[in-house]
């Protein structure tokens, strides 16, 4: 059988994380989170009290020991905007490229999820997903998961923050979120976490039925 890589691309809090691992259960393959990669960084400028958006503190900081990764100080919205923020400079990029690339092409396959897999990662992946969802919609569950664990923030700043973020991802040079003319776009706005893994599957399927 063929290697199966599947992309899954998407702004913040459309539901890519959650696709991709449920896409990676089914088919027995591993999941990366990419954005983790860049959240890590951020920390660690962070750490070493350099200034995210100065390219050269920004490319020490890739240097970071795996178990950061872990770290749940990673998932606060602050850390979601210096990953913004360094994941600009193409020479961060860079030094993050070889390794998300390896991950991807390993024997039997793997899901990644970001915002660059099907356009730079993996420009050859068997299926391209396009995650996305209103801006107001994803404010409301990145609000939800950021209340349920105890941080207290108002709707409207986290709004403002996804929009924010918006703009830098899709506006940057390096890499944009921009959809991969191959790729398939999945809208969660009106769907429930079910029904939207459904639907991916149905549309990786699809695309697998296409290629054999
Ligand atoms: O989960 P959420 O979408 O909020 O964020 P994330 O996927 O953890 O990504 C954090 C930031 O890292 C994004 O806003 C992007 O600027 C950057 N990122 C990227 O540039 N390329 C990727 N493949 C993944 C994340
Ligand atoms: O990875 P990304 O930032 O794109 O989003 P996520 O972490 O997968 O999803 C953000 C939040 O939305 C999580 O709390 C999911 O459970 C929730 N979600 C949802 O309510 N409905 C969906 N159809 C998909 C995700």
């Amino acid at each position: 059988m063929t290697d199966l890589i599947i992309a899954v691309d998407g702004p913040a809090a459309s539901g890519k994380g959650t696709i991709a691992r449920a896409l990676a259960r089914h088919y027995g393959l591993p999941h990366l989170d990419t954005g983790l990669l860049y959240r890590a960084v951020a920390a660690n400028v962070t750490m070493l009290e350099l200034d995210p958006a100065q390219e050269a503190d920004a490319v020490a900081a890739t240097d970071f020991p795996d178990s950061l990764m872990d770290e749940p100080a990673l998932r606060s919205d602050e850390m979601g905007k210096r990953a913004s923020i360094v994941s600009a400079h193409p020479l961060v990029r860079a030094a993050l490229l070889q390794r998300q690339r390896k991950f991807a092409h390993q024997p039997g396959g793997a899901v990644l999820d970001g915002r660059d897999i099907g356009t730079v990662i993996a420009p050859d992946a068997t299926a391209k997903l396009f995650v996305r969802a209103t801006p107001g919609i994803r404010a409301k569950r990145r609000h939800a998961e950021l209340t349920g664990r105890g941080s207290f923030v108002s709707l409207d700043k986290v709004l403002a923050d996804i929009r924010a973020r918006d703009a830098r991802d899709m506006g940057r040079e390096a890499a944009p979120l921009v959809l991969a003319n191959d790729a398939m776009l999945l809208d969660t706005s009106f769907l429930s976490i079910e029904a939207s893994v459904e639907k991916a599957i149905e549309l990786v399927e699809g695309r697998r039925a296409e290629q054999a």
